[in-house]
């Protein structure tokens, strides 16, 4: 730990227009909000604007945004070469159900990144597009079950929620025989019973759940890195050998790239671990924050569309999120912006173990630098269930401080910090780290005199999500 005095004081966010518009939005909106995920009680944060790296609120209160919209904002908020081509192309009209060069620009761009994909449609949200790659799945092999992994998030469609991100562990059921656990009511049983949970990081017990059941499974969906648990990575050779399996037993590969795309490598996730799947679901970082989404895959397997399969979708494709996919894919393709972003991650994480080694603290970074994520812990966690043994009350209590002091990881030990090409400007990164030095001094300091507030305690405790 730095040898700053860690009773710094931090000065009171200003919450005044917060109070009164949260006051005012539960009248309508449920939970004050248009999301579950952003319905954080009386913390319910309102933003006025974002520039770059930073965020306001509206209160005034200035953070540097380190979850960037869940991931999205790959280049920075109101990145003005996307959104000034943005503005030009929209002044020829938004909305047609027709289809623009936009659109085939944005899905050429998507074909030349990833180097695999041979066809692909736009969506309008990541959600759109791993259902419609389920379904292709569906159709393509004649079998109707698809397998997802315990902890992965793929959106909110009803074979989505099965599974995903319970407090309690044990709600997960069995390690060897896991159950399928709705998120929520009106989820209908029958849905359900057509997805199986599976274990992350676990080919043995794929391989068992194949030679079970192999018959009947359409396709696998995977978030390559676990972007639900702080981005836990997959095990050296894990994806290499359920893909082997996959072919073995005539199972699709759907990779959910929704987080991973265009980040993790031009190519996304599939080019960093060096795998071909079958299909891929892109949106967040294809757009820089518009809602571009798509989905995608080998030849033989799309081309269940137009005929086999439904698809579509009124905005599907829309001026706004073809163009901003278009540019932001361009500038990813001819910048240096992702090694930007990486550097700036690596270094991070470089100046967050000089803080944290001299503390003796038990600590693993999973992730990778442009998504990581800080779990304390001794050993490296390698499923959803992993997280459960980590000391996640510290990790939100440092992430409250840091809020308190003027930046904003997500206020939940599960979800991963995004770094932006923005990130680069002036000295966000030390700012970063003086700020999570202080609150981190701060935590323990609570801890010591057993003031640490748990989570649900009415601070800033909210589901995890997408
Ligand atoms: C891996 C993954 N898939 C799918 C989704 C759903 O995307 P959307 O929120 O655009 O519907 C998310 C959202 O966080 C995600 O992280």
């Amino acid at each position: 730990m730095a040898t700053e005095p860690a009773a710094r004081s931090v000065p009171a966010l200003r919450r005044e227009r917060q109070t009164a518009l949260y006051r005012r939005a539960l009248e309508t909106l449920p939970g004050g909000t248009d999301s579950n995920f952003r319905a954080w009680g009386d913390d319910t944060i309102y933003v006025d604007r974002g520039k770059g790296g930073r965020v306001w609120d509206i209160d005034g209160n200035e953070f540097i945004d380190l979850r960037m919209g869940y991931g999205p904002v790959i280049l920075g908020h109101g990145d003005e070469r996307v959104d000034d081509y943005v503005n030009e192309r929209m002044r020829r009209g938004v909305s047609f159900s027709l289809t623009t060069e936009d659109e085939v620009r944005a899905m050429e761009l998507v074909r030349e990144l990833t180097g695999w994909v041979d066809k692909a449609r736009m969506t309008v949200s990541g959600t759109e597009a791993t259902m419609h790659a389920m379904r292709i799945a569906r159709a393509y092999t004649g079998r109707e079950k698809i397998v997802k992994f315990e902890g992965q998030y793929h959106g909110v469609h009803d074979y989505a929620l099965i599974s995903v991100s319970p407090n309690d562990i044990s709600e997960l059921g069995d390690a060897d025989n896991p159950v399928r656990l709705a998120w929520g009511r009106g989820i209908p049983g029958a849905v359900a019973d057509t997805i199986i949970p599976a274990r992350y990081n676990n080919i043995d017990f794929l391989r068992r759940l194949f030679e079970r059941e192999g018959d009947q499974i359409a396709a696998i969906i995977v978030e390559p890195v676990l972007g639900n648990a702080q981005a836990i990575m997959p095990k050296p050779g894990f994806h290499q050998a359920m893909r082997a399996l996959t072919e073995e037993f005539g199972i699709l590969l759907i990779f959910d790239e929704v987080k991973t795309g265009f980040r993790l490598a031009r190519g996304g996730a599939a080019e960093f671990f060096g795998i071909k799947p079958d299909l891929a679901t892109w949106a967040k970082a294809m757009g820089n924050g518009y809602p571009a989404a798509a989905f995608g895959g080998r030849e033989a397997v799309m081309s269940m569309l137009p005929d086999k399969v439904s698809h579509g979708g009124t905005y599907a494709g829309n001026r706004i999120a073809a163009a901003a996919a278009v540019k932001t894919l361009e500038i990813l393709r001819d910048t240096d912006a992702l090694e930007t972003i990486h550097a700036i991650g690596r270094r991070m994480q470089d100046g967050l173990r000089e803080i944290l080694n001299p503390t003796g603290l038990p600590y693993v970074f999973t992730g990778h630098p442009s998504m990581f994520g800080i779990m304390f812990t001794d050993t490296e966690p390698s499923e959803y269930r992993d997280w459960a043994n980590t000391d996640h009350e510290l990790y939100d209590a440092i992430a409250v401080g840091m809020h308190a002091r003027g930046a904003m990881p997500e206020p939940d030990s599960r979800e991963p910090w995004f770094i932006c090409e923005a990130h680069a400007e002036g000295d966000i990164v030390d700012q970063v780290l003086t700020i999570f030095n202080d609150s981190l001094d701060a935590a323990l300091e609570a801890r010591a005199h057993g003031r640490l507030a748990p989570m649900g305690s009415g601070a800033m405790s909210h589901p995890t999500a997408g």
